[in-house]
């Protein structure tokens, strides 16, 4: 392992990278804005498509307007840090408002001002199969990130939790049941890629925004899988590959529903179908498991 493959270190029982632990006070001192639109996603959720819709409309369908920065810094990771870098927090305080900002941070440690101020909160769900591939595949290539190990041991550190930002079942389930207390836009994954425009068109509700069709058509298209794949904007291909290897796997890697079929093995799949029905009792979110 090299030196940026440090391993997590846990707050509250939640594995997190050590530079975020690092920042810790000043991640949950940070000061929400009434009008801060917070994305909050489990990692490998569909973050970065969800951005991307939200700049889309955010700037009115203008591509131009959404090509003045890399993804990752127009909506800044409220815990991002990095040693000799500005943080997620110092980006974000650097910005001017209207705000839209990124967490993959579970309720629980979500800095408590974004509820004091009632901000809005838009969560995208992905199904548990298959972000678990997408983060395996990340892990190989993220060099800030522990080695995964074999697949086989990738899948018990995911289903124990013990990967960084903590468990799906948590994450999901936790944000799940903030939707009648707060302002939260509660979308999936496999909803944006069946039908993109209706749940584009949910956004811009959600948003308070009003465009024509002929603009809603526009991001169809835009945020598109291929479209955002070749965007260099987008696609991290300006990352240094010390510290992201897209030799190993692409930031941008397949954008599609069921792919765990190629990966869970018959007795994986009873096996985490078994420990999603233990995890997610009680629960009325429906993930189809099937798909
Ligand atoms: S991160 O690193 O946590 O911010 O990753 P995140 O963006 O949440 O998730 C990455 C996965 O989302 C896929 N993706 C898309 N799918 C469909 N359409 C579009 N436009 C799109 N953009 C990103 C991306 O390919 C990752 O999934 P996998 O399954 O690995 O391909």
């Amino acid at each position: 392992a090299t030196e940026s493959r440090k391993q997590l270190v846990e707050v509250a029982g939640v594995p997190m990278k050590a530079t975020t632990i690092d920042n810790w006070t000043q991640i949950q001192n940070f000061e929400a804005k009434p009008d801060d639109l917070l994305i909050c996603t489990y990692p490998k959720s569909g973050t970065t498509w969800i951005q991307e819709i939200v700049d889309m409309i955010e700037q009115d369908g203008d591509t131009e307007k959404c090509q003045r920065a890399m993804i990752q810094h127009r909506h800044p990771l409220i815990e991002w840090a990095q040693p000799a870098q500005p943080s997620g927090v110092d980006r974000a305080n650097a910005m001017p408002s209207p705000r839209t900002l990124r967490t993959h941070l579970s309720t629980a440690l979500l800095p408590p001002s974004f509820w004091e101020k009632r901000c809005k909160f838009l969560y995208v769900a992905r199904n548990a199969k298959d972000c678990m591939v997408s983060y395996y595949h990340f892990q190989r290539m993220n060099k800030t990130l522990p080695d995964p190990g074999t697949w086989e041991e990738y899948f018990e550190s995911f289903v124990n939790g013990k990967v960084a930002w903590g468990s799906w079942f948590d994450h999901v389930k936790g944000w799940w049941n903030t939707r009648d207390r707060h302002q939260v836009l509660f979308l999936f994954y496999e909803d944006i890629k069946r039908d993109p425009k209706q749940e584009i068109r949910k956004v811009m509700q959600f948003m308070g925004k009003s465009l024509g069709e002929a603009v809603l058509d526009k991001i169809v298209r835009e945020t598109s899988f291929e479209k955002m794949k070749a965007n260099p904007m987008i696609n991290r291909s300006t990352v240094s590959k010390s510290i992201m290897d897209q030799s190993i796997s692409t930031f941008m890697r397949k954008g599609t529903v069921g792919d765990w079929k190629n990966h869970f093995t018959v007795a994986q799949n009873e096996r985490f179908e078994d420990i999603y029905r233990e995890k997610m009792a009680g629960s009325s979110i429906h993930f189809c498991l099937e798909l």
